[in-house]
């Protein structure tokens, strides 16, 4: 068995091609749509100090109080790696005092679970954050962009589920609502649902435990213990959303792990991903950082789970340039060093081409071109050097041309 030192730790993992071909292709897309609504990008540090997460995600979370990798640096001060992007990103904008801003952001979070299918250690997320006030429309768009992004990658057969967490005020009467439904039902609670239903009683709607998600079908929906105006602004994402074609099943059920939410929340997920199925969440939130509130409305779909779900339907990574790309075979080894500048040339002018810098013989290279599946090969020894001449060979029928430097680039290119 190979060391373990040149393995990934657990739950995290290596990406390379070909499968990389995929990520860079969902990449490139969502860049594409997300510049039509006008977002941009940020970049923040992977690694921030604990309380950014624990203020904004709230310290009674799961993700907070078992899934962080927190440990302090070598000044003292206690840090985490970031277990999901919103709380870096409202950290930013507080410090740069926007109240308004679209941003969004690609790249690794980190949550020390249990190691799963389609849950790892670190994985991926493109999360984006409408910063504003509250507003139904701005909801229903953030919806619609997520549908966008899912139809820009060609997956289809989702569903999206929505509910809302309430304004601030509902808090309190929503919490008694709950306790007051579940008491007459409280031995059928889990140990952590009996201990969730006095300090964190949502959390009780999404447990996982059989015994508890039957009970809680029962409740009565948490938009019955909250203020008019709470309901109605679901009602209006609805019916925008409607009116955008996208159709969303309003699950009362459905919490969101996050403190730090708000209005409307919802999750998209996948029937091709098992038990974790969920693609992307998101929601409305509120975030206050040292004095600061920020407000808006994002959501984060999980890269892994999207390129899981592209992959059960059948969709295969390609490299982009494979079509294109040339081997340039040397003849012997006066013509290496020329067939080099002409690789150089060819790269320069868009055609993506390799070539051999080990000294290879003329069949290992053959059979190298073979192996990457090129379509043509440029073939070049002392003869064709002498003559100024290329031979560009289709490897599909094995017929041979002869052209010169002008006419070979016309034939690549065109
Ligand atoms: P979240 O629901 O915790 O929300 O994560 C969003 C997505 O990240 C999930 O739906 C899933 O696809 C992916 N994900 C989460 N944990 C893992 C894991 N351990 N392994 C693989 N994929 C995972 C958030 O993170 C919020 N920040 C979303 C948001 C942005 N809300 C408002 N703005």
């Amino acid at each position: 068995m190979a060391s373990p030192v040149l393995a990934p730790l657990q739950g995290m993992t290596d990406l390379a091609a070909p499968e990389v071909f995929l990520w860079q292709r969902i990449e490139d897309a969502f860049r594409e749509v997300l510049a039509r609504y006008g977002f941009t990008e940020i970049r923040t540090p992977v690694l921030e100090r604990i309380e950014v997460f624990a203020r904004a995600i709230g310290a009674e979370t799961d993700v907070v109080q078992k899934e962080m990798y927190a440990f302090e640096d070598r000044g003292g001060r206690r840090v985490a790696l970031r277990p999901e992007g919103t709380a870096g990103a409202i950290r930013y904008a507080a410090g740069a005092g926007a109240t308004e801003a679209r941003i969004f952001y690609l790249g690794p979070m980190f949550r020390a679970e249990r190691p799963q299918a389609g849950r790892r250690r670190q994985f991926h997320q493109l999360g984006i954050e409408a910063l504003g006030p509250p507003s139904p429309a701005a909801d229903a768009e953030c919806v619609a962009l997520q549908a966008h992004l899912l139809d820009a990658i060609g997956l289809d057969g989702f569903t999206l589920r929505v509910n809302t967490r309430g304004a601030a005020g509902d808090a309190e009467a929503v919490a008694a609502g709950l306790r007051a439904a579940l008491a007459p039902l409280a031995d059928g609670l889990c140990a952590d649902c009996a201990r969730r239903r006095d300090r964190n009683v949502l959390r009780v709607l999404d447990c996982k435990q059989p015994g508890c998600r039957t009970l809680v079908q029962s409740l009565p929906p948490v938009t019955r213990f909250m203020a008019e105006p709470s309901r109605a602004y679901l009602a209006e994402v609805q019916r925008l959303l409607r009116r955008l074609e996208i159709y969303a099943v309003e699950d009362p059920l459905l919490v969101r792990g996050l403190d730090y939410y708000r209005h409307t929340i919802w999750e998209i997920a996948h029937p091709a991903l098992g038990a974790q199925d969920a693609l992307s969440g998101g929601g409305r939130y509120a975030i206050d950082l040292a004095g600061r509130t920020v407000e808006g409305v994002g959501f984060a779909m999980g890269l892994e789970r999207l390129v899981m779900a592209l992959q059960a339907r059948g969709v295969e990574p390609a490299d982009p340039a494979a079509d294109r790309r040339i081997w340039i075979v040397s003849a012997g080894d006066a013509v290496r060093e020329d067939n080099l500048v002409l690789a150089q040339a060819l790269r320069r002018r868009g055609i993506p081409c390799s070539l051999d810098l080990a000294g290879r013989s003329l069949k290992a290279q053959m059979r190298a071109a073979g192996r990457a599946a090129v379509r043509r090969v440029v073939l070049r020894g002392e003869q064709e050097q002498a003559r100024g001449v290329y031979r560009l060979k289709d490897m599909r029928d094995g017929s041979e041309r002869e052209l010169d430097l002008p006419a070979l680039i016309e034939a690549l290119t065109g």
